[in-house]
């Protein structure tokens, strides 16, 4: 189990350190007049803070110990919208990575708790780097035109920004 809890702890910096820098995305595209996708990325950070609850209610439900992370702060500004998404499918790559590691521990132990709650961080990640590809190509479609990315931006800000992934596939 030793082993287990410090890959569960471990996850959870990860999830502390997306929040944390899906925040100083918001920010900096609120800066740069992205109000659409700064509310997205606002939306962002507080959904990652619910996946890190995920995992200390699991540690605590489990009698094992909870290490909060130390975050870096993170990266403040950006060269453009196309470069800040580039860095956000890279991050979710990473958190399926650590996921990954995490459930192979658990397997290896037999911890079928541990396994059961961390299914729900597999679809989770299917999810989100889907979710990541797709506006990146949204973004490499509208390349500089001011126009095509202030129609996404507003997408956006009305909470329809994903709505042509979701509709594919009926996905809520
Ligand atoms: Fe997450
Ligand atoms: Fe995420």
């Amino acid at each position: 189990m030793q082993e287990l809890t410090k890959a569960i702890n471990n996850h959870l910096s990860f999830e502390f350190q997306a929040s944390h820098t899906y925040l100083a995305m918001s920010i900096w595209l609120r800066e740069s007049d992205f109000c659409g996708f700064s509310y997205y990325m606002q939306e962002k950070s507080l959904e990652e803070r619910t996946h890190a609850d995920k995992l200390i209610e699991y540690l605590v439900d489990s009698d094992e110990q909870v290490e909060l992370p130390n975050i870096d702060a993170p990266q403040r500004s950006w060269i453009s919208i196309q470069t800040l998404f580039d860095d956000v499918y890279e991050m979710e790559q990473a958190v399926t990575a650590s996921v990954n590691r995490s459930y192979s521990i658990a397997e290896k132990s037999g911890e079928r708790s541990a396994t059961a709650m961390l299914d729900w961080f597999i679809s989770e990640q299917l999810k989100e780097e889907a979710e990541a590809r797709f506006v990146r190509k949204r973004l490499r479609l509208a390349g500089k035109n001011n126009a095509a990315l202030l129609i996404l931006d507003q997408q956006f800000l009305d909470g329809k920004g994903l709505s042509a992934l979701k509709a594919s596939f009926g996905r809520k």
